[in-house]
């Protein structure tokens, strides 16, 4: 018995925001950034939440596996930008979508959120607990990153992708995910400083501080195109597959340069790491599903072809799945 992905959906906040139109107000141009990150667009929300933009990915992906809400056996959202701290945003899809049956809760993992997520489930579902899981990665990223920041407010977008996962005779064949919390800090957003009446100086507005995402570009970088290769080498060992084996890398899209200089180190042809950057820019945990989701729709996937997914990010996070689609 495996774990397989049995349906995909994905949902877009409705405007589109161009390079172009962040000119109007930074210092930047549609030129540096292409060059630099394969961005030309992404979707900012205007009237959607993290909340609505994943309860539609969640229904897409049911509808897509031909299942009801009341179906399923958990909920498993991964996000950095949920709409409360509590409730969790698992809990709010399930009211959202009718899953009375679906036990809920989040992970943060970042931008390896929903790979995360889908190990997690899966673990689940193969010791016997579940049956079955919707797996989501939903992110408002634009109201935490600092958009007077030239250097990251450009790289990130809005948008949710979600997965319904069961048993099946195959699917999922291995999965590999790890952890540096001592480069913690080289993404991170602001922390919430510890202010209550009995510290010094009470409780004022001024300790709040800033919420927003501060991150070192070049450290990130050098990280990625380190960890990811490693992360996929490690889990084609558990999987006992060739790397010339794999179809298609669906790998987290928060660079087309990280994904050139990855597919290089690996010695693979750029055609099988497929990209959709260019119109969603960096989405953390929804940039895997959301690729799924075309993929799938647009019939690049063909069932029994065999996939590795793979995810870095804040944490540092990071780790590689390899599936039978
Ligand atoms: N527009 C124009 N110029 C910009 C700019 C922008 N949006 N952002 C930075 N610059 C400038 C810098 O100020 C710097 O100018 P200087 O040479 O006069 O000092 C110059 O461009 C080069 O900056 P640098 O930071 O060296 O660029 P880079 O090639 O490293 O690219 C990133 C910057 C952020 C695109 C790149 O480091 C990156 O993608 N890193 C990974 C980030 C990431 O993926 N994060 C999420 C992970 S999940």
């Amino acid at each position: 018995m495996a774990t397989r992905i049995l349906g995909t959906g994905s949902a877009m906040p409705e405007r589109i925001v161009t390079n172009k139109d962040i000119e109007g107000f930074l210092d930047t141009s549609d030129e540096w950034i292409r060059e630099r990150t394969g961005i030309g667009s992404r979707h900012i929300a205007i009237t959607e939440t993290t909340t609505s933009l994943a309860a539609e990915a969640c229904r897409k992906a049911l509808e897509d596996a031909g299942k009801k809400p009341e179906d399923v056996d958990l909920i498993i959202a991964a996000t950095v930008s949920p709409d409360y701290t509590f409730p969790c945003l698992a809990c709010q899809i399930q009211a959202e979508i009718g899953a009375e049956n679906a036990t809920a809760y989040d992970i943060n993992a970042a931008c390896a959120g929903f790979l995360f997520a889908l190990n997690s489930a899966t673990a689940y579902i193969e010791c016997g607990m579940y049956k079955n899981a919707l797996i989501v990665g939903a992110e408002v990223l634009s109201k935490i990153v600092d958009w007077n920041d030239r250097t990251s407010c450009i790289l990130f977008g809005d948008g949710a992708g979600a997965a319904f996962i069961g048993e099946a005779e195959e699917g999922v064949v291995a999965m590999e995910q790890g952890a540096n919390g001592s480069k913690g800090m080289v993404l991170f957003r602001h922390e919430t400083p510890v202010q209550n009446p009995f510290c010094e100086g009470g409780q004022s507005a001024e300790h709040q501080g800033s919420s927003f995402l501060e991150m070192n570009g070049q450290e990130v970088f050098r990280f990625a195109v380190s960890q990811v290769p490693e992360s996929i080498q490690k889990v084609l060992v558990k999987a006992g597959w060739e790397i010339s084996d794999v179809d298609h890398f669906v790998l987290h899209q928060a660079n087309a340069r990280i994904i050139h200089t990855i597919a290089k180190r690996l010695g693979e042809p750029e055609e099988k790491f497929p990209m959709n950057i260019e119109r969603y820019g960096n989405m953390s945990s929804a940039c895997i599903p959301v690729l799924l989701d075309e993929l799938n729709k647009s019939g690049q996937l063909k069932r029994g072809e065999k996939l590795v997914l793979s995810g870095f990010g804040a944490g540092l996070t990071y780790g590689a799945t390899a599936i039978i689609w």
